[in-house]
């Protein structure tokens, strides 16, 4: 297990059982720098994730969340400079986008990507197209009925949360080990928000693990293992949830809560 201390910041609170990256961890990045232009983004971050487990990646406006997910699902942008990220064995860094979807990697953007005139099932027969499928369409309906209802529908034509729910209807469509979820419950109200929690605790059981990007972090950490809280790209904390719950000075520096 790599112990090395060099996080930048307060409150790099690591425990003695948790590692900044280990290379033997189910998922793992180690000492990813990312970069829009000459823009240096993502700062030297190193983190590892059990199999199974749900992230909560937590952070101001700004912080560096969306970049690092990016960065991770191989996006063109923003460019990965140097680090590693490794997949149940197998490594990413070296890979385009599509190439990391095939491995099991699903980034779910926060504006959800549904294709304007297409149905809410052909928007879940384009997922299908390239790579191996994962759950079948049925599987998917019953985590979301409403999708099941709506299926004939024009995709942009749900309301935000069912919108919401088809990304993630979409990414399960393929065989995925990863799930990387920017900011799935912004303006949903709650009961909608339950619905599409209720669903990833499903995806969880399903043994799929996620990073889950949230602005509301108490809905965040109340599903997630363990939390890892960024600030002007790097990462300040890494803990259980519990523990960022029970932090104040913490939750008051870089969470507003
Ligand atoms: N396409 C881009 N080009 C240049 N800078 C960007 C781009 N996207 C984000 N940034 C900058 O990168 C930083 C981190 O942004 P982002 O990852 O979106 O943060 P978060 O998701 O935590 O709000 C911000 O300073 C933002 O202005
Ligand atoms: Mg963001």
């Amino acid at each position: 297990m790599n112990t090395t201390t060099q996080t930048a910041g307060v409150n790099t609170q690591t425990t003695g059982t948790e590692s900044q990256a280990n290379k033997d961890a189910y998922f793992s990045v180690s000492n990813l720098k990312a970069y829009y232009g000459d823009s240096y983004i993502v700062q030297d971050i190193s983190f590892s994730i059990d199999e199974g487990q749900i992230v909560a990646l937590l952070g101001r406006n700004g912080a560096g969340k969306s970049s690092t997910l990016r960065a991770i699902a191989r996006a063109s942008e923003p460019e990965l400079r140097s680090g590693t990220i490794h997949l149940g064995g197998e490594s990413l860094h070296d890979k385009q986008d599509f190439e990391a979807a095939l491995a099991g990697v699903q980034l779910v953007p926060e504006d959800r990507r549904i294709i304007p005139g297409l149905t809410v099932e052909e928007n879940l027969d384009l997922a299908c197209i390239e790579g191996e499928t994962g759950w079948d369409y049925e599987r998917i309906y019953n985590l979301f009925p409403r999708l099941k209802e709506r299926r004939k529908q024009e995709g942009i034509t749900l309301s935000g949360g069912e919108q919401q729910m088809l990304a993630i209807g979409r990414a399960l469509a393929r065989n995925i080990k990863l799930l990387l979820l920017d900011e799935p419950y912004e303006g949903l109200a709650p009961v909608v928000r339950h619905d599409i929690e209720r669903a990833l605790l499903e995806v969880k059981n399903e043994g799929i693990t996620t990073i889950l990007v949230e602005q509301n972090a108490v809905a965040a950490l109340k599903l997630a293992d363990r939390a890892l809280i960024l600030d002007t790209g790097e990462i300040v904390f890494r803990g259980s949830a519990q523990e960022v719950l029970d932090d104040e000075q913490l939750r008051h520096d870089y969470l507003a809560i």
